[in-house]
């Protein structure tokens, strides 16, 4: 193994958590992001992920759905046809609540799109399925590609128990990193960000207050977004888990936080 630059240095590299948008920039300078996901009942998800993405500063938001589309999204998040999409100049977070429909999807995504972030449904499609599973190996070395795995997803990935996963979350997510030539965050308490050419590192942010349902749609948003803003995937993921920790850390010990709290919290 060869290092490209010390790891932890990213996850430090607080500086690098806000996007600046220069005066004579226009919304199509900061980027494209669209948000796959959002079967019926579980729209929440991707109306999160795309809110996330939209504090984070992205120049357009777009929701793709697959069947929850009674759920009502910022006036500012678009919702072009599925058929109307330009993968391959968009920033793709696919699966936040996708619940079935998106396995037939991910082909397209897959092989189109020019950076993807695989969450939630995204990934137990992927663990269920080897053809899946090879265009993602394929894909993963030429494009950005970024896997935000919580511990179940990441066993389903490997085909073994979440126990084992936990037991060695280092290893396991460098396993996962190295099988699909991929950035991939282990999530949970220390979040481990992983990829096949760096040490992995492990997150210093974030505590127990994140444990709520939707703080991890979040976190695919805002690295959808950073990576529509220019970032590589490994600093995408290492400064986004980074800043979705810190939210937490800084947020009011008298408040109840949110996932939609940590959603608009983000800059
Ligand atoms: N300390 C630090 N961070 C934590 C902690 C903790 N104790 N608990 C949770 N987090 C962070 C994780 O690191 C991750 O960033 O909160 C986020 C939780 O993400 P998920 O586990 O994906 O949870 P959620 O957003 O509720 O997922 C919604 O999608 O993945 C599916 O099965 C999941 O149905 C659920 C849905
Ligand atoms: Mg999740």
């Amino acid at each position: 193994r060869t290092f490209q630059k010390p790891a932890p240095q990213a996850m430090l590299n607080v500086a690098t958590t806000r996007h600046i948008k220069t005066h004579a920039s226009h919304k199509g300078s900061h980027g494209d992001v669209v948000i796959v996901g959002g079967a019926l009942g579980m729209g929440g998800a991707a109306v999160l992920a795309a809110t996330a993405a939209l504090h984070a500063g992205a120049g357009r938001v777009m929701v793709s759905w697959l069947g929850g589309s009674a759920n009502t999204l910022p006036p500012d998040v678009m919702q072009p046809d599925a058929a109307a999409l330009e993968l391959e100049r968009l920033s793709v977070v696919a699966g936040c609540g996708g619940g079935q429909a998106i396995a037939e999807r991910l082909p397209d995504i897959l092989q189109r799109s020019a950076h993807l972030i695989l969450d939630a449904d995204g990934l137990n499609a992927l663990a269920a399925d080897e053809g899946l599973k090879t265009l993602l190996r394929l894909r993963g070395a030429g494009k950005p590609t970024v896997l935000t795995p919580h511990p179940l997803e990441a066993a389903r990935l490997l085909g073994i128990s979440t126990a084992q996963v936990q037991s060695d979350r280092l290893k396991s997510a460098q396993r996962i990193a190295d099988l699909f030539s991929c950035v991939v965050v282990l999530k949970g308490s220390g979040s481990i960000v992983a990829a096949p050419d760096h040490l992995p590192v492990i997150n210093t942010t974030g505590n127990g207050r994140l444990a709520t349902g939707g703080t991890g749609d979040v976190l695919a948003g805002l690295v959808g977004a950073r990576m529509a803003q220019g970032m590589n995937a490994w600093d995408a993921t290492c400064t986004a888990v980074h800043q979705h920790g810190l939210i937490a850390d800084q947020w009011p010990a008298d408040k109840g936080l949110t996932a939609q709290h940590l959603a608009l919290q983000i800059q």
